[in-house]
């Protein structure tokens, strides 16, 4: 192995092209391929930016030809030659440096590698945990380092816009309380406080609120946010938002702001123009149209509301809910009905897991007639008025099913989604953007028996529901907004509660106690009877808006080095057993055996 040895790179190995014919240049990379065609020796050199094709021609050069017998796949390589055109006829549209080569008069071999554990072409399907593993390998390859460079420059685009508008950027603690986001806190030991824990933040939503309350006007981070939860694949334990707050605004100033934001991001990252205003939708709408608070507005396959139309029918299946107070909801899935018996099975399957009893269906034939195991159940009245409320036509499938409201939203949401897959509905170059607004502020938790915080127990209420707060709390709609793209949740906000006594009412609504409330956030109930402005902010998910951006399917392909499913770093083994000298330092005094 040899040193660079003075030699000094002039281009990287994406720079060079015709113009640059007849000049001595200097390449340093890895090698991605090796070509041996009897005598002549091609590489393909590849860094961060692309592939030059570099050549060892016997003739030339025979010390250094012998000296390239040797390379082999990821080795470090210094090459200094000629930019040469390639031949007639072997010029490569497909690679910005394919009109030319290299003609290699001395090489360095800077480090050598053993055969890597998977192929680093882009052809080859690797398990993603071997991936992982080696991850510094995987990010070679330009399907990977293209996300961190979008991601960079989406970075980028987000500081330069909020700088303009007056942000600063201020550092929030990472040792902290706990966080009243609602899903599990990362604790951390304390040493020197016996007994006592860190919670790393699940948001830095309290402090944003204290920025405010400091006269700061206009805070953003883009910051790293810690959540023990269930992950799926647009979910990681921890993550970064690209978090902001402001002082003296209402909803349309944050809704202005997020929309100027996600338009530079798209125009810079992309090229794309995004129209505004976004699109408005209230949460009870969304719940009622698309069955989630998260629609995929890209496609239509709407959930129908039959209740009324069924009501006292003869299908007691469907008769008996209505009469409990649930709800009959249907899609129709146009022009469906050759679907198969298994394809409806298997979609009855589907729906199961989300809470379903059952999927009727039925499928409209030319005549217009219904073939369904349940048509007979219903006069034609009845059939009529479900066929007008679904625009039923020859040729359509319709799928219905009948329970609680909430089962009911899910079991449709998901068939609808996957319906919208299967049938290839979702337009991969649409962005469908979409504030859904008018959140209930709270939700009555069943196990818990009481009413918990749907966004966060600071979130201001609807002025004009404030009355309801103690006799209705369930109706009390809270000044809370989400940005949501294509189905999935991109960010999300609110207004909050800047008066102390709102406060202490939502707390006691919530069932939360003059003195649980004190301890868990006293200081920043303190913080609200000094003098907090009115203020409001979202933070929107980096990770999820990247995933979009680059159309990639998992969370993982645009984070450097991401967890799996289930939380491990495969590359560094983490989480990882301590030793128990650690342990005691820490006050920790395990039961489990090591
Ligand atoms: P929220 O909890 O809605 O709001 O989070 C904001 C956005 O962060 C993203 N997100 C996640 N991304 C990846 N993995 C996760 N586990 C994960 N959890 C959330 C989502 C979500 O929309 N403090 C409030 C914001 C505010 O009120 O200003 C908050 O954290 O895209
Ligand atoms: P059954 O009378 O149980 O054989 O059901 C007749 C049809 O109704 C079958 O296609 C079931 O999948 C469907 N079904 C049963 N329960 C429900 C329900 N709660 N909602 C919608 N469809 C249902």
């Amino acid at each position: 192995m040899e040193s660079m040895g003075g030699l000094k790179r002039t281009h990287h190995c994406n720079a060079l092209g015709a113009s640059h014919a007849g000049q001595e240049v200097t390449l340093m990379g890895w090698v991605l391929r090796r070509r041996d065609h009897g005598g002549v020796i091609f590489i393909d050199l590849r860094d961060r930016w692309g592939v030059t094709q570099v050549v060892f021609n016997p003739e030339h050069n025979p010390a250094t030809h012998a000296k390239a017998h040797d390379l082999r796949s990821e080795w470090v390589l210094a090459v200094r030659g000629t930019v040469s055109l390639r031949p007639a006829g072997m010029a490569n549209d497909n690679l910005r440096t394919g009109a030319i080569e290299v003609m290699v008069s001395d090489l360095r071999i800077l480090n050598t590698s053993p055969t890597p554990p998977f192929p680093l072409d882009e052809e080859s399907e690797v398990s993603e945990n071997l991936r992982l593993k080696y991850r510094y390998l995987d990010l070679r390859r330009p399907s990977i380092s293209r996300n961190l460079v979008m991601r960079h420059l989406a970075s980028q685009a987000v500081r330069s816009y909020l700088n303009e508008h007056d942000f600063l950027e201020i550092e929030t603690p990472v040792l902290t309380k706990s966080t009243p986001e609602g899903a599990r806190d990362y604790l951390v030991p304390s040493r020197v406080n016996t007994g006592k824990f860190y919670a790393l933040p699940q948001s830095p939503q309290i402090f944003k609120q204290l920025l405010m309350v400091a006269g700061m006007d206009r805070y953003y981070q883009i910051v790293k946010c810690f959540r023990d939860e269930d992950l799926r694949a647009d979910r990681q334990p921890e993550f970064t938002q690209i978090d902001l707050e402001l002082s003296f605004v209402d909803e349309e100033d944050i809704y202005r702001l997020g929309e100027g934001l996600v338009s530079r991001l798209f125009r810079e990252t992309l090229g794309v123009e995004v129209p505004t205003p976004l699109a408005r939708m209230t949460y009870a709408e969304a719940m009622s149209r698309f069955g989630n608070d998260k629609p995929d507005t890209r496609f239509g396959l709407e959930l129908v509301n039959l209740t009324e139309i069924v009501r006292g029918c003869g299908f007691t299946v469907f008769a008996s809910v209505v009469k409990g107070g649930g709800l009959v909801k249907a899609i129709n899935a146009k022009g469906c009905s050759e679907l198969s018996r298994k394809n409806i099975d298997d979609l009855t399957e589907y729906v199961a897991q989300f809470g379903a009893k059952g999927l009727a269906w039925v499928k409209v034939k030319a005549d217009g007639e219904w073939q369904s195991p349940i048509a007979k159940f219903f006069t034609g009245e009845e059939r009529e008025g479900m066929a007008r409320a679904m625009n039923a036509e020859p040729g359509d499938l319709l799928f219905f099913v009948a329970d609680t409201p909430v089962v009911v939203h899910q079991a449709l949401s998901e068939l609808r989604l996957q319906l919208g897959r299967t049938l290839n509905l979702l337009d991969p170059q649409a962005f469908n953007f979409l504030w859904i607004t008018d959140f209930p502020l709270l939700e009555y938790n069943a196990d818990e028996r009481r009413y918990t915080a749907v966004h966060h127990p600071f979130t201001a209420p609807n002025e004009d529901d404030l009355d309801k707060l103690e006799s209705a709390p369930g109706e009390v709609r809270s000044r809370a907004y989400d940005l949501v793209l294509n189905g999935t949740e991109i960010g999300g906000g609110s207004l909050r509660i800047h008066q102390q006594p709102v406060q202490a009412r939502v707390f006691s609504a919530l069932g939360i106690s003059q003195e649980e409330a004190n301890d868990k956030f006293g200081f920043l109930l303190q913080a609200l009877e000094m003098g907090a402005p009115p203020h409001g902010g979202m933070a929107f998910g980096l990770d999820r808006l990247m995933m979009i951006l680059t159309g990639s399917e998992s969370i993982r392909d645009v984070i450097a080095f991401p967890k799996t499913q289930k939380a491990t770093c495969p590359l560094t083994d983490a989480p990882s057993a301590v030793g128990r000298k650690q342990l005691t330092e820490l006050h920790l005094r395990p039961d489990w055996k090591e």
